[in-house]
């Protein structure tokens, strides 16, 4: 089936900030829409997005990206087969001409990228395409409960406080364990009088003093929704690092304090000690690969670790973690890494070095829900979009609900398995 057209427009995302969508309309009038999402907290390896710059809308709008699509990377795809994914991502990279996607921007690219694979899945729910008749099944989710870093204003320094409802045996169950730990940490945090609304990705704006205080609030939550911490549902953090420290210097502005790297991983060992964590997201900058080395050897072994901001989702980066040690996960975010065929390669990459794998959305959103069937249909092992709230993550977690209750379903749960 060949492609007849490509359009863009300017949406909004969740944030309220312009972003691009793009529609990709085959030659028998079916189509598919792409959406690009937007980080806050970004790694500088990352597919660079395009933005106009200027005062309009704070320097954010898109209509340069806009234009690259309708005047450039339109003319290039229509008359091509849209199934052909790999050689449409490969035209759309050679045009750009960049090695970070900067002239037609990363923004650009995505979109159009998922907007292709939408097209080409027109007649089927994107995860079955993808999956091309392999059992899968649906990923663990890691859910936000409190916000943070530049989530939330920097008023705590670590970014995501997480849970992963461990004993869960369908994604379901596990949005059900997860909907009465959310509650009662919003119960919580307004009987102390520490609640001051939701983050930008839903999860509760707290106002801790120090940033073990939030890990304490979260066992107490978890504890007043009746389950067990560590057995029934567990901890998982985005420390989310880049932001606060760069050359093996970190600071913690919460505590006053400023660490060396050594410092820095001592004080996260000693949470995994005392709290029931099964994952850490950059616990070291996207700088500190010797950082990132000693921390995955110090608990790699019972833990967890997760490289963002240091792997952007880039398969070259993964293996070279993997040859040196640091982290045993990646998270995977289409946008990071410019088109659906390079986000599956750093996804295949993981795979093949023994890596867990988090197909994960950004802060900035919008009701698209491809990253689910993105995850259910590559197999991930896990699901990262943000909190309990908002409906830019409610419309993510309805949509595994979905596609685990309809008729055809994937085969079943990946559960606590799925963590490394
Ligand atoms: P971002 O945050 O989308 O703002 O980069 C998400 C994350 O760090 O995982
Ligand atoms: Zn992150």
């Amino acid at each position: 089936m060949n492609i007849k057209q490509v359009a863009a427009r300017r949406i909004w995302d969740s944030r309220g900030r312009p972003t691009v969508e793009v529609e990709v309309v085959n030659e028998d009038g079916t189509f598919g829409l792409g959406i690009a999402p937007a980080g806050a907290s970004m790694g500088t390896r990352e597919a660079v997005e395009l933005r106009d710059g200027g005062t309009r809308f704070k320097g954010l709008d898109v209509q340069n990206a806009l234009r690259g699509i309708v005047g450039e990377i339109a003319p290039t795809l229509v008359g091509r087969d849209v199934t052909r994914q790999a050689d449409i991502d490969g035209a759309l990279i050679a045009l750009d001409g960049t090695p970070t996607k900067s002239r037609l921007g990363g923004n650009a690219l995505i979109a159009t990228s998922l907007a292709v694979l939408h097209a080409a899945a027109a007649h089927l729910p994107l995860w079955q395409y993808l999956a091309q008749g392999r059992p899968v099944r649906l990923p663990l989710p890691q859910i936000q409960i409190f916000g943070g870093g530049a989530h939330a204003g920097r008023r705590v320094d670590v970014q995501d406080f997480m849970v992963i409802a461990t004993a869960a045996t369908s994604f379901s169950q596990a949005l059900e364990m997860t909907a009465e730990v959310y509650r009662a940490a919003g119960e919580l945090m307004a009987s102390r009088g520490q609640l001051a609304g939701v983050a930008d990705e839903g999860g509760w704006w707290p106002s801790f003093a120090r940033n073990e205080e939030a890990l304490d609030a979260l066992v107490a939550s978890i504890e007043k929704a009746g389950f067990v911490p560590g057995q029934d549902v567990a901890i998982a953090l985005d420390i989310a690092a880049s932001e606060f420290g760069r050359g093996g210097k970190y600071r913690l502005a919460l505590e006053g304090q400023e660490l060396d790297t050594d410092a820095l991983c001592e004080r996260l060992v000693r949470w995994t000690e005392k709290y029931p964590i099964v994952s850490i997201e950059d616990p070291l900058a996207e700088d500190d690969e010797a950082g990132l080395v000693a921390f995955t050897r110090a608990v790699g072994g019972r833990v967890q670790v997760v490289g963002d901001d240091y792997l952007v989702t880039n398969a070259d980066r993964v293996r070279a973690a993997a040859t040196v040690g640091a982290c045993n996960c990646a998270l995977i975010k289409p946008n990071q890494a410019g088109t659906v065929t390079q986000t599956l390669a750093a996804l295949e990459a993981a795979r093949a070095e023994g890596y867990a794998t988090i197909v994960s959305a950004r802060s900035g959103e919008t009701e698209d829900v491809a990253i689910v069937h993105l995850a259910t249909g590559w197999n991930a092992g896990q699901l990262k979009v943000g909190s309990f709230a908002r409906s830019e993550r409610m419309a993510k977690w309805n949509e595994g609900i979905r596609i685990e209750s309809r008729a055809g379903a994937p085969s079943g749960f990946a559960g606590r398995a799925a963590l490394a």
